[in-house]
């Protein structure tokens, strides 16, 4: 039976999982699985964007003739021939002989070299280059070359019309696709950033000068939305696996700490790492650890990728490095590791030469600072060798410049009194959003300019709001600036109920849009501010959206409502219910709740949690 997902009204992914692999490429450990992508449009040529591994190829080849529903198939466009989308080339021939192949002049290379096929090459291929194009009837698409992302053939391919980049194996990963198809579905930050960077550092992460080449590319056009061969298609908020890729591919870090990767056989080296690795915490340096013989090279590859500090901590074996920690010396460099500063730690019972080897190699590598502090140990880690330890902290430390207090200062037990919050000047704004013929808003506290050039602003939308997932699936919203002029009714009106049960506009006197299409409130506000998505981050109950301000119009010269005017001025005062009813009133709407409060509580009004409700 197929299984395909509709991505648009003439768009298809017609790919498969594969959760049976043990090894991709022979080499990757894929715990969960592979996805391997395939898309067809179904314009007024019918065209298909590569085939597919040969493990999934029974399915894919289902998916395409359901998706095709009886239509002939008018083209395929082959961006990359590396067998895990190209294995299934030679059924799909088989299966829609009269198609025609779109590839470029190296692919039909790698075509003939992988198949020996009977297909009239001359007669039904279309050799592209560079920025050709190839119209299907709505559609336009763009064909541009992408050598090294991750074999020198690829391809990448631009939907003009939808603004769609089918980006080859860019911007994958390693995991199969759990019947989310769309990145917005899961949480990526939490459970799929590491993946895709394991498949990044490893798979294209020698490539990065390719990768910026790409980038660079794909920074001309406008893109809504991003297919990629493997993992989750991107529709909206994709800037936060571009600004990935952006460190990826220039070799900078993405956070500061410390990767130490030991090669102990009977614990004595890995005895002196977690001594160091200790001494690091005390100074407030973020630390990770990996014993080499445990963990697969791959994953050491993707922390280093990820730290701007490496320490490698190596017994000798065979007058030489460690085995496996040689292997993770070598794929590092051949991975073009750079910019790190690199500590190493050797050990020899007699004579250690493991420090000065993994010196030798990664001194090769471009921009790397090996510091001079050094341990060699003799067997095991001695009490006067201690300082040395101390010695290679200090050295890593001085470049972390995190203050730390000691025990002569006041330090103030940690509490927190949430009141604080509302020393801060917040503003009040309703929120507004429109999703198809939907229009909705709410009221939130946090809006504030990031950049003035470009004009950037950011706001924080806790999820239970609707306009919140409007904003996720359209990238669009406005902020309307409430003034001092505001009666309670239009927090109430817009605050204290949900969109998904209720018309917010219902009974309004305006019926004002920005230049986006999105409504906005044009009474009792001073400003109104319309964005763009280019960010999106996961923070838990929140999501925080940066954007590009697209449009901003001042509507009068009354003061911006603050959180502390709305509290004196504005939110009636909380009045404890008639009947003397034990219970908690919501200090943010009054919402009274009866009998005792749940530590989890939400209020079902305002949608604040238990902290902020006292007593009646
Ligand atoms: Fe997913 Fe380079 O192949």
């Amino acid at each position: 039976m197929h299984c395909t997902r509709k991505i648009k009204d003439d768009l298809y992914w017609v790919g498969a999982n594969d959760r049976r692999l043990a090894m991709f490429e022979g080499v990757y450990s894929v715990a969960g699985g592979v996805s391997y992508n395939s898309y067809l449009l179904t314009d007024e040529k019918t065209v298909l964007f590569d085939t597919s591994d040969k493990a999934i190829h029974h399915r894919f080849l289902e998916n395409v003739e359901y998706a095709l529903a009886g239509r002939k198939l008018d083209y395929l466009v082959v961006q990359h021939m590396e067998p895990d989308h190209s294995a299934s080339l030679k059924e799909l021939l088989c299966n829609y002989p009269d198609v025609k192949i779109v590839c470029n002049a190296k692919t039909l290379t790698f075509i003939k070299q992988f198949f020996e096929l009977d297909f009239n090459f001359d007669k039904n291929t279309v050799i592209v280059n560079e920025n050709d194009t190839l119209n299907t009837g709505r559609h336009t698409l763009h064909f541009l070359m992408a050598p090294m992302v991750h074999w020198p053939e690829v391809m990448v391919t631009y939907d003009a019309e939808d603004k769609i980049l089918f980006s080859a194996d860019a911007f994958g990963t390693f995991g199969a696709l759990n019947g989310a198809l769309f990145a917005d579905e899961v949480d990526f930050e939490k459970d799929y950033l590491n993946e895709y960077r394991r498949y990044y550092t490893n798979i294209v992460g020698k490539y990065g000068d390719q990768v910026q080449v790409l980038l660079k590319k794909a920074s001309s056009l406008s893109i809504e939305m991003i297919c990629p061969l493997h993992g989750f298609v991107w529709r909206n908020s994709f800037s936060s696996i571009i600004n990935k890729y952006m460190l990826w591919s220039g070799y900078q870090p993405e956070e500061k700490g410390v990767m130490i990767a030991y090669a102990s056989v009977y614990g004595n080296t890995e005895n002196a790492a977690e001594i160091l690795s200790c001494s690091l915490r005390e100074k407030g340096v973020k630390t990770v650890m990996y014993d080499v013989s445990v963990t697969h090279a791959s994953e050491i590859v993707a922390a280093a990728f990820r730290w701007s500090h490496l320490v490698f901590a190596s017994t000798t074996y065979n007058a030489g490095i460690f085995i496996a920690m040689e292997d993770l010396i070598n794929d590092l460099a051949a991975h073009n590791i750079q910019n790190r500063a690199v500590a190493v730690i050797e050990n020899g019972s007699w004579a250690a030469t493991s420090g000065n080897l993994i010196r030798e190699k990664l001194g090769k590598c471009k921009n790397i600072k090996i510091l001079e502090k050094t341990l060699s140990l003799k067997s095991s880690l001695k009490k006067s060798q201690l300082s040395e330890i101390e010695a290679i902290t200090d050295a890593i430390a001085a470049d972390f410049p995190l203050p730390v207090a000691s025990v002569k200062d006041d330090v103030k037990p940690a509490s927190i009194d949430t009141n604080a919050m509302f020393k801060f000047s917040y503003g009040l704004f309703v929120l507004t959003a429109r999703d198809g013929e939907k229009d909705n808003g709410c009221v939130i506290n946090t809006a504030i300019q990031v950049t003035a050039s470009p004009l950037r602003v950011s706001i924080a939308v806790n999820k239970a709001n609707y306009t919140h997932d409007m904003i996720i699936k359209t990238g669009a919203f406005n902020i309307s600036i409430i003034d001092e002029t505001a009666p309670f009714r239009i927090f109430q009106q817009f605050g204290f109920s949900s969109g998904k049960d209720t018309d917010k506009f219902e009974g309004c006197a305006y019926n004002d849009r920005a230049a986006n299409g999105i409504r906005y409130v044009s009474e009792h506000t001073n400003s109104v501010i319309a964005g763009k998505v280019i960010n999106s981050y996961d923070y838990g109950t929140h999501t925080i959206f940066v954007a590009d301000i697209t449009q901003s119009i001042v509507l009068s010269n009354e003061r911006s409502v603050t959180y502390q005017y709305y509290f004196d001025n504005i939110k009636p005062k909380p009045q404890p219910p008639k009947e003397s009813k034990k219970g908690y009133i919501c200090k943010i709407c009054g919402y009274f709740h009866e009998g005792d409060l749940p530590a989890d509580f939400i209020c079902p009004l305002c949608k604040h949690g238990a902290a902020d409700f006292e007593p009646a």
